[in-house]
């Protein structure tokens, strides 16, 4: 039995109005996995936060191997050996790789910074992590898996101890959690401490030794991992029973009518040919690895992105859709997959931001009305189980989950025929995941049609009515709700030929 290596002494932090973390207690072991879960806004951000001197005020002690820690910033916490690989990876993106690792602590010779010896360190540690970039590379070169390599390969450069991931796979595809994973163990084998937090309770399984779980700010229970289950988890999560799994309760919504047919759609070097139709009251999957321009398509679709070629029909009618206030009013909607950029204005509230893409629905005779943009974000707030309800909070100060479901608000409220969901349940908890996709069903019976672009398989085949299966930009094949399981679906997105 290893011993601790940091202990939580009675932690609580309080933010105006709000009491994010209440007396929290537990120790994370030496060499461990450490999974820390929660539903959206339970205070795990926050917990970490604190670990990595980025919140310096708050109650309680927290103890690394023995002594009190006193960190005044993040640097403190790095030069001491804990390292946090970032839910959005921030870096420089005109510095090379290695001037990223090396940022502030670069080797000098003299006055100069040595480029020499810092390259040769960060190149052997980029070897050690089996990344195909090098330091001399840009950033702006990278893709999200390769940036999160980098966050990695400099918490080595500061030969952290102690390393946190918040969200780490959120943003990755199938491979690419595949390599972090062979990675976090690597880490776990060479005596390195992981914390580690995610929504897919399937990772927990996978490759955590014992997982803590927060609720509403408290402490809940630390538990090894072999003895939980699924449910149990979900259960100390929530305080209740959630479904686990994405499926469909209403599957037989989908009608005969053809609301969006789409011939021949091209993006020249993006996508080419992509030919479909959407029926009323049925979910259209979208699947693919990510480089397989799913999104590129829809965007087109919607006029976010210029096309090339290609016809659209919306009721059969030919659509003009070049920019996406075209695309709004001939009815189709779209919620981004990057809801963090695209999807609310910092100083704003949740009432105002959810009314932000339909403000002729709030307005008359050029007046906004503000108590129906109130009582909008209210209702939206229950059936989204958004935390905390308020209509006036401010989105900026929300949970990262909780801000997801601000913009599933905003987009929920412009009341389209036609939704484009990117990635609808993307970093939010099991609980609202559910209530997501009763939502969903909810807007068929309504009798709207949704596309939904996922690249969680059990989400694409228990919600989807058809599912086409994109790879490289090319539609690969169409897959009836019969037809589908992740062999099949995967075998096409990776370019398999017709079976
Ligand atoms: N800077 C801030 N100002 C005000 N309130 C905040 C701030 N940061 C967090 N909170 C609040 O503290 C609580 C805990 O937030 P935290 O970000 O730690 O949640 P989380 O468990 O990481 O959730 P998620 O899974 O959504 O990322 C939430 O109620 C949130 O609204
Ligand atoms: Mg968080």
């Amino acid at each position: 039995m290893s011993k601790p290596i940091i202990s939580f002494k009675t932690i609580s932090k309080t933010f105006p109005g709000v009491k994010a973390l209440d007396s929290v207690s537990f120790d994370v072991l030496e060499g461990e996995i450490h999974a820390l879960i929660g539903e959206n806004g339970a205070g795990k951000s926050t917990l970490l936060n604190i670990l990595h001197g980025i919140y310096n005020e708050y109650e309680g002690e927290v103890w690394i191997e023995g002594n009190k820690a006193a960190f005044k910033n993040a640097n403190d916490a790095i030069k001491s050996g804990i390292s946090k690989v970032h839910q959005e990876v921030s870096l420089i993106s005109d510095l090379t790789v290695g001037q990223n690792v090396a940022l502030g602590h670069e080797p000098r010779k003299g006055m100069f910074i040595d480029f020499k010896t810092m390259n040769a360190k960060v190149d052997s540690i980029l070897q050690r992590l089996r990344c195909k970039f090098k330091s001399s590379d840009l950033v702006s070169t990278l893709s999200t898996g390769e940036m999160q390599m980098l966050s990695i390969a400099k918490a080595l450069f500061h030969e952290a101890r102690i390393i946190s991931f918040d969200e780490p796979t959120a943003a990755l595809t199938e491979n690419e959690t595949r390599a972090l994973f062979e990675i976090i163990r690597e880490l776990k084998a060479n005596g390195i401490t992981v914390i580690f937090i995610s929504h897919r309770l399937d990772e927990l399984f996978e490759i955590c030794d014992r997982i803590t779980v927060l609720r509403d700010g408290k402490f809940v229970g630390t538990y090894l991992t072999g003895e939980m289950t699924r449910q149990k988890l979900i259960q100390s999560m929530v305080g209740r029973d959630v479904a686990a799994f994405a499926e469909r309760k209403k599957p037989g919504l989908k009608t005969d009518e053809i609301v969006l047919e789409v011939k021949s759609l091209s993006r020249s070097g993006v996508f080419e040919n992509i030919s479909f139709h959407l029926n009323k009251g049925e979910i259209l999957g979208f699947s693919g690895l990510v480089g397989s321009k799913r999104t590129d398509v829809v965007r087109a679709l919607f006029g976010a992105d210029r096309k090339t070629s290609g016809e659209i029909f919306i009721k059969g009618k030919k659509g003009r859709i070049n920019s996406p206030k075209q695309g709004l009013m001939q009815g189709i909607g779209l919620i981004p997959e990057n809801r963090k950029t695209q999807g609310f204005i910092r100083n704003m509230t949740n009432a105002d931001n959810m009314g932000l893409a339909a403000l002729k629905k709030f307005s008359r005779l050029g007046f906004i009305n503000q108590k129906q943009k109130i009582d909008n974000c209210k209702q939206l707030a229950d059936n989204l189980q958004l935390n905390p309800k308020d209509p006036e909070y401010m989105t900026y100060n929300l949970s990262g989950g909780n801000q997801q479901k601000v913009v599933l608000g905003k987009w929920l409220t412009t009341n389209t025929d036609i939704l484009i969901f990117d990635e609808p349940t993307k970093g939010v908890d099991v609980g609202a995941k559910a209530e997501i996709y009763r939502l969903m069903e909810e807007l068929l019976e309504a009798g709207k049609s949704i596309i939904m672009v996922s690249s969680e398989l059990p989400e694409v085949i228990g919600m989807s009515d058809r599912v086409i299966v994109m790879h490289e930009g090319k539609m690969m094949k169409e897959l009836h709700r019969h037809e589908l399981d992740e062999e099949t679906i995967l075998h096409y997105a990776m370019g398999g030929s017709v079976k």
